[in-house]
């Protein structure tokens, strides 16, 4: 009744903003990411008869305030009659600021709960049950570069190119170590509820997916470049114009991005790409 999990985090090049279903966390847009492969989420759960309450350990400290996510995540796998759980998480990076950490914990998570409950599901299966407690999460089920598309009540996966195929570098800048002011969840319902580019968003992401689709089908990484700057500044944009205004950037984030852009003056193949924090991914050839 006890197993353990490592899952990485990954980085979205065509970003998911904003949610179709609250309730089953279904996202407005399909997305297309790159998953890391030296950061990573070990989550080990334990589920013990003997036991009254859930309990979450990260990185050594008994948290709260994370608990009830991630207890959602385990009645999703599970079900809800489930055993109690001691379920402990270390990280190699830091959580809640804007690297992805939801999607490895909660990847991680999925499995080690379908393993601690003896359940054998497929990997799109636990992809979507991931999916569910983190959009993000689904898509660190795929090593290299991933889609994640919106197919009726439900989202797909699909590997576009495996790491050895096209083997990028991704140098993430932290800018800051504490957590995010403001939870994705949170960030994306302002957004959709009173941002007036919010519309645009959603009507232009198929055009920009079509695009980065076919640039990472030829590896084409100027092209590629070009659309994922475009979407991820689109992404920020949506955020800025909300009421409250949704800005994770500091100067530091800013003295980044002209940073990439002095490399690409100087003929260097990188290009930058920012979630919903203050960190800067710098993706290189
Ligand atoms: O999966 P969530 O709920 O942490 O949301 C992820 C949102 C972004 O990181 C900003 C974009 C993305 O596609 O990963």
């Amino acid at each position: 009744m006890q197993a353990t999990a490592i899952a990485q985090p990954n980085i979205a090049l065509i970003k998911y903003w904003g949610k179709r279903d609250i309730e089953r966390n279904l996202p407005a847009v399909g997305s297309i990411s790159i998953t890391l492969s030296d950061l990573f989420t070990e989550v080990s759960v334990e589920l013990d008869e003997k036991l009254r309450a859930d309990s979450l350990m990260i990185n050594g400290v008994f948290d709260e305030q994370r608990l009830p996510r991630m207890q959602l995540c385990l009645d999703n796998v599970i079900g809800e009659q489930r055993v109690r759980a001691r379920i402990t998480s270390q990280s190699n990076f830091p959580i809640a600021a804007g690297l992805a950490s939801s999607a490895s914990s909660f990847a991680a998570a999925t499995v080690a709960a379908a393993g601690a409950a003896g359940l054998s599901l497929k990997v799109d299966d636990l992809a979507r049950v991931a999916g569910r407690a983190s959009g993000s999460a689904a898509r660190s089920f795929y090593g290299g570069i991933a889609e994640l598309r919106n197919c009726d009540n439900t989202i797909n996966l699909n590997a576009l190119c495996n790491e050895h195929s096209w083997p990028l570098k991704v140098v993430v800048a932290i800018t800051e170590t504490g957590p995010k002011h403001t939870g994705s969840t949170e960030a994306m319902e302002i957004s959709r509820n009173s941002s007036p580019f919010y519309s645009s968003w959603l009507e232009q992401q198929d055009g920009d997916l079509q695009i980065a689709r076919t640039a990472i089908e030829q590896r084409d990484f100027a092209a590629l470049a070009e659309i994922a700057e475009h979407n991820c500044l689109k992404m920020h944009s949506v955020m800025w114009a909300s009421r409250p205004a949704i800005v994770f950037w500091n100067s530091v984030t800013l003295q980044c991005l002209q940073t990439v852009r002095r490399l690409q003056e100087d003929g260097h193949n990188v290009f930058f790409t920012i979630d919903a924090g203050p960190q800067v991914k710098a993706v290189c050839l």
